[in-house]
């Protein structure tokens, strides 16, 4: 698909993407995206949150991440609490007059993870989604609906228009994908093997990239941004 757009600046529509990602599942499912969009002749701005927080954060400063299995639970009390915590915003994310809003959050104990609630609290989120249609994304291993729901309200809160939204989750049975997650987070690579069990893929799903762009597609075209031909040559739009 061509990559070539010629549309002026003004006519392009401007689309920000903000997520939060600690293991890149949620980068690659807004990097995907973006790449859709921009084919599609828009303007994207990726904006990805930094979880700075002085104490809850430290737990997401680095990978691999050394005993997942006590940090994860050690998040489960401000989860449940539904907390905030100190992030820092990109510029992007800050300011209004977007065409379309797109956030993206893994789930973190059946909800929205903290960094994405927290930006979702803040006046920031307002001005981005301020009379803005909006479609979230989560990605998980299992969980979804909670953290939908809370993104959609949080998001119309701040006076966003929902149009859509999708999840991401892995594959294979509870047990099995359990173990090969937690093999993820404890040596950042994907193993298909562990003490010689053959395990499921620990995250996204071999099929994420073109569930992403069919997702993002029927986001546009619901809101009529050009087609990836239009954007391509404007002449035959
Ligand atoms: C603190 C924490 C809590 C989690 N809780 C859940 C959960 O309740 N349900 C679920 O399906 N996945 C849960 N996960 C898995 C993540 O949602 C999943 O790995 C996600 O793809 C991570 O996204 P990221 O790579 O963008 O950080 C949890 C992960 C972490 C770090």
């Amino acid at each position: 698909m061509a990559d070539i757009d010629r549309r002026p600046e003004a006519d392009k529509p401007h689309v920000l993407i903000v997520y939060y990602s600690f293991s890149r599942q949620t980068a690659h499912v807004a990097a995907t995206m973006g790449h859709r969009l921009r084919e599609r002749g828009c303007e994207v701005s990726e904006a990805p949150l930094e979880f700075t927080d002085a104490h809850y954060g430290k737990r997401f400063a680095s990978r691999p991440m050394r005993w997942p299995i006590v940090k994860i639970v050690s998040m489960l009390p401000a989860q449940i609490r539904r907390r905030c915590g100190d992030i820092t915003i990109p510029e992007a994310a800050a300011r209004g007059e977007y065409d379309l809003v797109v956030v993206g959050s893994p789930t973190w104990w059946l909800t929205t993870c903290m960094p994405v609630r927290s930006y979702l609290h803040h006046g920031a989120a307002t001005r981005a989604l301020a009379s803005t249609p909006f479609a979230t994304f989560t990605t998980s291993r299992r969980y979804y609906r909670g953290n939908l729901n809370t993104m959609r309200e949080l998001g119309i809160e701040n006076g966003g228009v929902f149009v859509d939204s999708t999840r991401f989750v892995a594959g294979g049975n509870q047990v099995m994908s359990m173990w090969s997650w937690l093999a993820f987070m404890r040596h950042d690579v994907e193993r298909s093997r562990s003490f010689g069990v053959r395990m499921p893929k620990p995250n996204l799903k071999v099929d994420y990239e073109r569930q992403a762009t069919a997702f993002i597609d029927r986001v546009a075209e619901s809101l009529s941004f050009p087609s990836p031909l239009a954007a391509a040559d404007p002449r035959g739009a």
